[in-house]
């Protein structure tokens, strides 16, 4: 419904309000007008029951989209002897909670009192998305985004400060917003990544989607992060969703409700997922293939987190670049820790990790890599403490070689070195340092990896090329896609924007 100007002048005269529909108290924004407000006799069909509380739906609905006619009601120990399909009356305090200043608030009916059960057994249909409401959509996530939700400057406006007016056709948080405390079914729904811990499963279902991959995926791309895509949350009765479903399985179909929950919208289904058919296949290998010389050469490049010579994952990451990678002629490695991993001793030689690396890929293929890398200052880079985490290569000695080769130390500045001579192999420029870091006393790096650059010849090749391996800082620090602040904070941007400037600066060269 819309909400009339004069209905406002009659709630602002009164602090109890009473016998309004659920549509009327959530309002067509995402903070209720009537926050704070005690309200009586709000009556509601119970649609689901959680752990600490009730969502009921309105017996009277308007033909709002904007409205959500579903509530959470937050109180234990009224509820507990509720019933589904139970219609109910009951008094309480209009409350929009969050637990965190960066998350969008949950609009509910706190501290419940006078409840009276109206009827019993009553029909609960959920609402199917996409057929029976609208389709999440599939690009912008809120109109305070500006139309890109990477923008700078971020952070700009909160949505609970602005508190705009839903259009749930155009946004996606407000699409969710719309159907706050709602029962609905996810039809088809597959999951687009691995889940956490808790086995939080982000999903798609039956509704048009932007991006989807190969991999049974979405893929983002310019301004569009995919609002289409939604989390299904803890189970209402308790069970566990499964924590090893894959990108790509598929469930079978997921009734729950919609709960703004940990800063992010989400369904809690009735029950754990279930998995009805698993993703095909693994992503495929790469179809690339190294001619073994300068004509076609084959690069890759790995995050390898925080590896080190014990590191569990370590046979695994051996396994992918043999399996999936297909042994590039030179690979760009990050996040190789030193050989006592996060031990805080002062050791910062990498070697072992990078010889243990080696070694596994050896053992599964018929390759043989070198490694190229420069040790950091203990505790200079950031990452995981004592870790010391930098970037380095590994290569195909047999199809590329470092071209005047000159190993650099943690504080020496590599630099261009105009070609000298007339002749072939001079007559390209070098690198002061090879491998070299970037400039490593430039403040831009405080804390952060220093890029390392590196110039190579390949196999039947008459001139070097050149790589630069760069780690820059990370976006921790950074607020979710459905958070408050809007745009998001793009945690560490202006790190990166000055390490982009650094190593731009510096890499200003072109290949021979
Ligand atoms: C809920 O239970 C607690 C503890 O048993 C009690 O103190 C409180 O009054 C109850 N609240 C309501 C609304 O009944
Ligand atoms: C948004 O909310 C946060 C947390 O309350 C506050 O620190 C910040 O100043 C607000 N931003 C704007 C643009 O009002
Ligand atoms: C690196 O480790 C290998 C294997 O343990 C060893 O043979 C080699 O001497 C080490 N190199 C350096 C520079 O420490
Ligand atoms: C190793 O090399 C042999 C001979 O070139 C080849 O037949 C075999 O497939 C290779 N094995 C792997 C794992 O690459
Ligand atoms: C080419 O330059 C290299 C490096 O300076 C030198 O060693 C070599 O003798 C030169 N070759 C000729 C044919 O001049
Ligand atoms: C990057 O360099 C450009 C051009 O010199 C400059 O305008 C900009 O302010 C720099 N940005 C940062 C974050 O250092």
């Amino acid at each position: 419904m819309k909400l009339a100007p004069v209905f406002w002048a009659f709630t602002s005269l009164q602090s109890l309000v009473t016998a309004l529909s659920i549509a009327e108290i959530n309002g067509n924004t995402f903070i209720s007008l009537l926050s704070g407000k005690e309200v009586t006799d709000v009556t509601g069909l119970l649609i689901a029951k959680g752990p600490n509380g009730v969502w009921i739906r309105s017996t009277t609905p308007d033909d709002d989209e904007a409205t959500s006619e579903a509530i959470y009601v937050f109180g234990r120990n009224v509820t507990a002897a509720l019933t589904v399909g139970d219609i109910i009356s009951l008094d309480g305090k209009v409350t929009e909670y969050r637990s965190n200043a960066n998350y969008i608030y949950l609009t509910e009916i706190s501290s419940p009192k006078n409840v009276q059960v109206v009827s019993s057994g009553n029909e609960v249909t959920p609402l199917v998305i996409g057929k029976d409401t609208l389709s999440p959509p599939t690009v912008q996530y809120s109109e305070l985004d500006g139309g890109d939700i990477y923008s700078l400057p971020n952070a700009v406006a909160n949505i609970s400060e602005v508190n705009p007016v839903l259009d749930p056709a155009k946004y996606g948080l407000d699409f969710w917003e719309s159907l706050s405390g709602e029962l609905v079914t996810v039809k088809a729904p597959r999951a687009i990544k691995t889940p956490n811990k808790y086995g939080d499963t982000w999903v798609v279902g039956d509704w048009e989607i932007t991006g989807e991959n190969e991999h049974g995926g979405v893929t983002m791309s310019d301004k569009d992060s995919n609002p289409e895509v939604i989390t299904i949350g803890s189970p209402l009765d308790g069970t566990k969703n499964p924590t090893d479903s894959k990108m790509g399985d598929q469930f079978e179909d997921i009734t729950g409700v919609v709960q703004q929950t940990f800063g992010f919208y989400a369904i809690l289904p009735l029950t754990a997922l279930k998995t009805t058919t698993l993703a095909t296949a693994a992503a495929p290998p790469t179809t690339l293939v190294s001619q073994g010389k300068c004509k076609a050469l084959t690069f890759g490049s790995y995050n390898v987190e925080n590896l080190s010579p014990t590191s569990a994952h370590l046979p695994d990451v051996a396994g992918h670049i043999v399996e999936y990678l297909k042994t590039p002629d030179l690979v760009f490695i990050q996040e190789v820790q030193d050989d006592s991993g996060p031990t805080d001793d002062g050791v910062v030689t990498a070697n072992g990790t990078l010889t243990a690396l080696v070694g596994a890929i050896k053992s599964r293929s018929n390759v043989t890599y070198a490694f190229a890398e420069v040790e950091p200052a203990s505790n200079e880079d950031g990452g995981q403490p004592g870790g010391n985490i930098r970037v380095a290569y590994i290569y195909r000695p047999e199809v590329v070689s470092l071209y005047k080769p000159n190993q650099g130390g943690a504080n020496d500045a590599t630099e261009v070195v105009a070609a000298q001579g007339k002749n072939n192999s001079d007559r390209a420029p070098a690198l002061s340092f090879n491998p070299g870091r970037i400039d490593p006393a430039n403040a831009a790096w405080e804390s952060s990896r220093k890029p390392l650059a590196a110039a190579w010849m390949a196999k039947g090749s008459k001139k070097p090329f050149y790589t630069v391996n760069v780690h820059w800082s990370s976006k921790g620090g950074g607020t979710s896609l459905h958070g408050d602040r809007r745009p998001p904070i793009n945690g560490a941007v202006d790190a990166r924007m000055a390490q982009a400037n650094v190593t731009g600066v510096s890499s200003n060269f072109h290949c021979g």
